[in-house]
């Protein structure tokens, strides 16, 4: 299996990460439907308030992000180095021949160490434990940058995007058609943390893994809610938001051959986009595979909201970076 493969995320069981001080990111699961609202809410208010001098460089001057990545990334690690950079503070960035995570040393002894240089830590990984075992010894707050289990930062940017869009997100239906991944745990569990009414449609063996729904289920408020199809039309009827992802994930480059012909009927298209509400909006977290998982005509359509999603990921994470950081300044 492949380190990437669905079945080392569906083998993990959910927990939130430590509730002792620093406070990480890692999952979804690991802030309150009112701490998400308050994020989302902060997130909108950066993006709108741009102070003369720049954009808010008072408000992390001096502090430090290191940026581990043992996987590919525009998105995340450019959003990432901007937010502080717009902040005043500095992001150092560490490729994977750089950290060699686990390898050159152990991942307690890297965390350790870089707890004595910056002020918090943002990590792409290949395998979920690895990002929870940084945070077991890092004394600095550690967020998901993305994992085979979760993507949280793409789910609060999405969020943010939505909540623009739509004014509110209780009582939305958003239908995600696909892989059951990474970024569909995490948008499942964070919609209807306030509200949402998730519907997923998936190919047999790619489902969202089961202990995660259970935990969206126990996790809802708000009449928010979580139901899987298979076929996809089932879960897009009527839908206001219908959302998709790559069919192969990072690490899963070799099985792309074999599931497309599992996924073709999964591709968000006109045809599917008809059985939606005639004024949905299509979302996806980039990059995309055109012509695969979405044709060329939705992603650059009229119900696109797609580079929306993409610019949000820097006011979505600036939020969560200076609430991150502020809460280290008064403990
Ligand atoms: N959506 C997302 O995380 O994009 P990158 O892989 O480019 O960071
Ligand atoms: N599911 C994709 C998301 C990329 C941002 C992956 O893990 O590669």
């Amino acid at each position: 299996m492949s380190p990437g493969a669905p079945g080392a995320a569906q083998t993990a069981r959910l927990t939130r990460s430590s509730s002792q001080a620093p406070r990480h990111f890692l999952s979804v699961l690991d802030r309150s439907a009112d701490e998400w609202l308050a994020l989302i809410n902060r997130a909108g208010a950066l993006k709108h308030v741009r102070p003369i001098g720049g954009p808010h460089p008072a408000l992390l001057s001096g502090r430090t992000l290191a940026l581990i990545f043992q996987k590919p990334s525009l998105r995340t690690r450019v959003s990432f180095e901007v937010a502080m950079l717009q902040a005043g503070g500095h992001a150092l960035y560490l490729s994977p021949a750089e950290i060699q995570l686990g390898q050159r040393e152990g991942i307690a002894d890297a965390a350790r160490v870089l707890s004595r240089y910056v002020d918090a830590i943002a990590a792409r990984v290949y395998l979920h434990r690895d990002v929870e075992a940084l945070a077991r010894d890092a004394t600095v707050p550690v967020i998901n940058a993305l994992s085979d289990r979760e993507h949280p930062c793409q789910a609060l940017a999405d969020l943010l995007t939505l909540t623009e869009h739509r004014g509110s997100l209780r009582g939305l239906r958003l239908a995600y058609v696909g892989d059951g991944n990474n970024v569909a745990s995490s948008l499942a569990l964070a919609a209807t943390r306030l509200g949402v009414q998730v519907t997923i449609a998936s190919p047999d063996g790619f489902e969202v893994p089961p202990e995660v729904l259970e935990a969206a289920h126990e996790g809802a408020g708000l009449g928010g809610t979580v139901e899987t199809f298979r076929n996809p039309r089932d879960a897009v009827r009527g839908a206001d938001v219908v959302y998709t992802d790559a069919w192969y994930s990072m690490g899963q480059e070799d099985e792309a051959e074999v599931r497309q012909p599992l996924f073709r009927a999964y591709q968000v298209n006109q045809t599917l986009l008809h059985s939606a509400d005639p004024n949905v909006l299509v979302m996806h977290d980039l990059p995309a595979h055109r012509g695969q998982e979405i044709t060329d005509d939705v992603m650059d359509g009229p119900h696109s909201i797609i580079y929306d999603q993409a610019e949000n990921r820097l006011h979505a994470q600036k939020a969560l970076l200076v609430d991150l950081l502020e809460r280290r300044a008064s403990v």
